[in-house]
């Protein structure tokens, strides 16, 4: 008996060493960045600015590696079963919060398979259309919609995604019944905007600002509650007369429950320096996209996000039904 108790606490001790060497010697090999969508993307992007950032920081290299499908599901699973030694990190967005309803059997808890490391960015989206609709104003917009309901069709990056979530909540406020068209990612569903294929998209300004721009898309409203520098003829919801349709695409930053918090901490450490990198900020305000405020760039103001967004998205899901098939 005594010596298999002394036997455990041997091994437990090497396993306590173990991690405390691994926490005091972190990072001394490359870190994996999975982007739960496709390259090219809104959060590819991020994820690419975020990785290049942090890698300066931390002194190894952060690599973002695309596991896309199921409205980026997919990815946050593969990091929710990773070693927890922050080696594989996730680069994800409001889609952690309303999957859950989305999604009754998601193979993680959002809540307590992983280990917060900070909140990221807020980036409004925008409703746009194909450049040769015969519609270019908010009235226009829901006429022609109204008119040709079981003609139109508005792209998303699959059920979970952001640009699924706006279109969710534009059809619930307006109570047009629009066709959806899933795509593997809002990069390929803005080809097909661009080439007539599809009607109209909701996506977030990371990949919007430059297309709205040069006018190869038609803007009808930003998200946001007030306009955007970067687009500047693009109203408001209020200014549109529907002022529920405001969605922030937050983004988040985990690793996998069970990391240590000493590691935790490094990485929380490198994900404020890269918001303070004069590279990323010059590009994200290029895609009217914001750092999440210096005091939401914690894991507690994260963790707290997520459970709140739950809640919040929860009622609307559950309304939409078919809308969600
Ligand atoms: C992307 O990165 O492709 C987008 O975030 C997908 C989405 O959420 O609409």
């Amino acid at each position: 008996m005594m010596k298999r108790l002394l036997a455990a606490l041997a091994a437990a001790a090497t396993i306590f060493t173990a991690g405390a060497a691994t926490a005091q010697t972190f990072p001394d090999r490359p870190i994996t960045m999975v982007v739960p969508f496709r390259a090219g993307g809104p959060t590819d992007t991020v994820g690419r600015l975020l990785s290049q950032a942090m890698s300066r920081n931390l002194g190894v290299q952060v690599q973002v590696q695309i596991v896309d499908g199921a409205g980026g599901t997919l990815g946050a699973q593969r990091v929710a079963e990773a070693a927890p030694d922050g080696y594989t990190i996730l680069l994800y967005h409001v889609g952690m919060a309303t999957t859950p309803t989305l999604y009754p059997n998601l193979g993680y808890d959002p809540l307590t398979d992983f280990a917060e490391i900070g909140l990221v960015t807020n980036v409004p989206m925008t409703l746009v259309g194909r450049q040769r609709l015969p519609v270019s104003t908010w009235e226009q917009l829901i006429a022609y919609m109204t008119n040709n309901i079981d003609r139109i069709t508005m792209a998303h990056a699959g059920i979970g995604s952001a640009s699924h979530l706006c279109a969710m909540l534009f059809s619930q406020l307006t109570g047009l019944d629009i066709v959806t068209v899933p795509f593997v990612g809002t990069a390929e569903a803005m080809l097909d905007l661009q080439a007539d294929f599809v009607d109209f998209m909701c996506d977030q300004t990371t990949s919007t600002v430059a297309p709205i721009q040069s006018g190869s898309v038609i803007a009808y409203a930003v998200t946001s509650p007030v306009r955007l520098q970067q687009i500047p003829d693009v109203p408001t919801p209020a200014e549109v007369g529907l002022p529920g349709f405001q969605l922030d695409v937050w983004h988040g930053l985990w690793a996998p429950a069970g990391t240590p918090p000493e590691v935790v901490a490094r990485l929380n450490e490198a994900l404020r320096f890269a918001l303070t990198d004069q590279q990323v900020l010059r590009t994200f305000a290029l895609f009217a996209t914001n750092p999440s405020p210096i005091e939401d760039q914690t894991p507690e103001a994260l963790r707290a996000k997520v459970a709140s967004e739950i809640e919040l998205w929860r009622p609307l899901i559950e309304a939409a039904g078919e809308f969600v098939r």
